[in-house]
């Protein structure tokens, strides 16, 4: 992604291996800072994930897998580090699905950094495809809406839900995007009107609350990310999608999801059996640090909601785009 730094624009990755480290955008300090951070323990990489100084589900798989790369570069019990980096963050998929790339790549002897390298490019190529699919969908004049991040800084490049319309706005087509600032965490605010400010498309942040008041005035399509989707198409994203995947159904607005197969579980049945992370309540009653909920009332904290396949237009896929009864064809 194009990044305007103190010197210049500059083209980088959410994540990358450089010198013996895994560097990243330290995602917590935009959009006022574009500040870069590097590790070069594996432990310290997996706190990276669990504490979201990188975060977003593909992103999430490729900083795994790097610290995989270290874990082996540094002679580690390799069963124990897999374990470790499962354990940072329990609902994406893409983290599950990197580990055991990692752990495959290095059962048959793979160089640990190529290996890793190629699963990041392995994302970025299937985000430019998804761009590709997904752009189709969008035309000149649509007023289309997101949530959370889905973009670059979540998939170490180009995006999920963000590439469609980075796609179709270097195609030449104008349109809005409204990004819901999407509450406790703030991505739709921070990272995804950050992105889209960078790439000068036109959009605005909306609170969470307001996502069915600009449906009810002309919304046309919906795309959002994913964390894991399951073989019937329950999927689950950030918490708030749910929410939106309703109100969509209500006005007849379509509703699209966009992530690579590595998002997919297919040993997943249905949504139920979707692990939902719960987060610190301080999230939630604290706002850099002050409180400014009453003390004494506690608060809950899901990081993530699960929207039920009937909700669904369409996944976009770097196969192409699927109904969820058609899923089946994304796996195969
Ligand atoms: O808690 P986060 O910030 O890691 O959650 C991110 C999301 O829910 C994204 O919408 C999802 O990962 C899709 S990423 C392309």
């Amino acid at each position: 992604m194009k990044v305007r730094t103190e010197n210049g624009y500059e083209d980088i990755r959410a994540v990358w291996f450089d010198k013996g480290k895994v560097m990243m955008i330290d995602q917590r300090e935009l959009p006022h800072k574009v500040v870069i951070v590097g590790f070069d323990d594996y432990k310290d990489v997996a706190e990276a994930i669990r504490n979201m100084t990188t975060r977003g589900a593909p992103s999430i798989g490729a900083t795994a897998a790097y610290a995989m790369c270290l874990a082996a570069l540094a002679d580690e019990n390799i069963e124990e580090a897999a374990a470790k980096v499962k354990a940072a963050r329990p609902t994406a998929n893409d983290l599950f699905y990197a580990v055991d790339y990692m752990v495959d790549e290095l059962s048959k002897g793979k160089d640990p950094i190529e290996s890793s390298d190629a699963y990041a490019q392995m994302m970025v190529d299937k985000c430019t495809s998804i761009g590709n699919y997904g752009g189709e969908l969008i035309k000149d004049g649509m007023k289309l809406m997101t949530h959370c991040n889905a973009g670059a800084l979540a998939t170490v490049d180009v995006g999920t839900a963000l590439a469609p319309m980075r796609k179709a706005w270097a195609d030449g087509k104008r349109f809005f995007v409204y990004a819901s600032e999407t509450r406790p965490r703030l991505q739709g605010m921070q990272l995804t009107a950050w992105e889209l400010n960078q790439e000068g498309i036109d959009h605005a942040i909306i609170p969470d609350g307001a996502s069915a008041y600009y449906m009810s005035k002309g919304v046309d399509m919906i795309i959002t990310g994913a964390d894991r989707i399951t073989s019937r198409g329950d999927f689950a994203n950030k918490i708030g999608t749910f929410d939106k995947a309703i109100a969509a159904k209500y006005f007849g607005i379509p509703f699209y999801v966009a992530a690579p197969i590595s998002t997919f579980d297919f040993s997943m049945k249905d949504g139920s059996e979707i692990v939902i992370e719960e987060r610190s309540e301080k999230e939630v009653t604290e706002i850099y640090g002050q409180r400014i909920a009453p003390m004494g009332s506690p608060a809950k904290n899901p990081a993530f909601d699960v929207t039920p396949a009937e909700l669904v237009t369409g996944f976009i896929t770097e196969k192409g785009i699927f109904r969820p009864d058609e899923i089946h064809k994304v796996k195969g």
